[in-house]
């Protein structure tokens, strides 16, 4: 008999809000955020409404991992995004991200692998059940939110492109296309395109490491990174970069986009910790989305945004403070 261990931060799924919720959710949301593209995912439902709405995911078998806390709102969650290749606006993403075609969708795979080649969507993704992950995500501008994402674990993905020794670390970079990305065109833009970001292999292999498809029980909405983004809990949410197009395994730790614009603002590792500020701003306290001027809804922020459980062990050897 197969007895699968319920991690620490797993919360027993009648305590996950019930699939029906989802849906109805989904019926007040369509034609009200922009679209994902049908997607022809494994495990994916048959829709039975408009093509232009996301999608809800079949996850039902699968563990679920979560928290207390409550979640964010969806609206929240797919207004108020950080999405630069759209625009430096919170609300960009949900106006323009719409522009951006996900339908079909290839990740190049690339150096110290057994598996390199261009991967449809669909095959890197054919061999894996979806679960859900309820996670923290705190973003390095001192605002929260707890968003449930569904997708699967970053190291089952990773296992089967067959990683060599040599690969320390592993990169990512986001879909450059400045004819669907607005943000892309922008003479002002601080960002040398495209988004780059990268983890130490065992970071990357860590079980909370995670790529989403989708959020809420349906598929990604684009603002959010459709079709496919990582999402990294413990770190500050520019790690978690959106929109993947290509898996790089290296021998050298990559050049990452926030390091590249201000490495004495943002490290590598942007591991979340209230102990090491910001050079322009505190990291104590978050904003707890949704939060207002009224409300600003401040919240201690935790070390490793609370999986110092799952990841200490991780830095044990490593000055935080130089390593930021
Ligand atoms: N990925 C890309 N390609 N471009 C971006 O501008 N912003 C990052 C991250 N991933 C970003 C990105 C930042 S700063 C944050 S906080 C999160 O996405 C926000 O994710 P969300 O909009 O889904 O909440």
């Amino acid at each position: 008999m197969l007895i699968k261990r319920r991690p620490s931060w797993a919360l027993p799924e009648s305590e996950v809000t019930p699939k029906s919720i989802y849906l109805n959710r989904r019926r007040f949301m369509t034609g009200t955020i922009a679209s994902a593209a049908s997607l022809a995912l494994p495990g994916l439902l048959q829709a039975s409404e408009t093509s232009s709405a996301t999608r809800p995911l079949d996850y039902r078998a699968a563990p679920k991992f979560s928290t207390d806390e409550k979640k964010t709102p969806l609206d929240a969650v797919t207004r108020y995004n950080n999405f630069y290749e759209f625009g430096t606006d919170k609300g960009d993403p949900a106006r323009y991200a719409g522009e951006m075609s996900v339908d079909p969708w290839s990740v190049d795979v690339e150096g110290e692998c057994g598996r390199p080649g261009r991967y449809s969507l669909e095959d890197l993704l054919k061999p894996h059940d979806y679960e859900e992950r309820i996670y923290r995500l705190r973003c390095v501008e001192a605002w929260s939110m707890v968003i449930p994402w569904v997708g699967v674990p970053l190291a089952a993905v990773l296992k089967q492109l067959e990683p060599t020794s040599r690969a320390r670390y592993v990169y990512f970079e986001t879909l450059h296309d400045p004819k669907q990305m607005r943000g892309q065109r922008s003479l002002f833009s601080t960002i040398e395109w495209p988004y780059r970001e990268g983890l130490r292999m065992d970071e990357a292999m860590n079980e909370l490491s995670f790529l989403a498809v989708g959020l809420y029980g349906e598929t990604l909405p684009n603002q959010n990174g459709a079709p496919i983004r990582l999402v990294v809990p413990w770190k500050y949410g520019f790690k978690s970069i959106k929109s993947i197009v290509r898996i790089r395994f290296m021998e050298e730790q990559p050049k990452t986009s926030w390091e590249m614009i201000a490495p004495n603002e943002y490290g590598f590792y942007a591991n979340v910790n209230p102990d090491v500020d910001h050079p322009r701003w505190s990291q104590k306290r978050e904003r707890r989305l949704p939060s207002g001027v009224l409300r600003p809804n401040w919240i201690e922020t935790a070390k490793f945004n609370g999986y110092a459980e799952q990841v200490a062990h991780l830095y044990k050897e490593m000055d935080l403070s130089r390593f930021y």
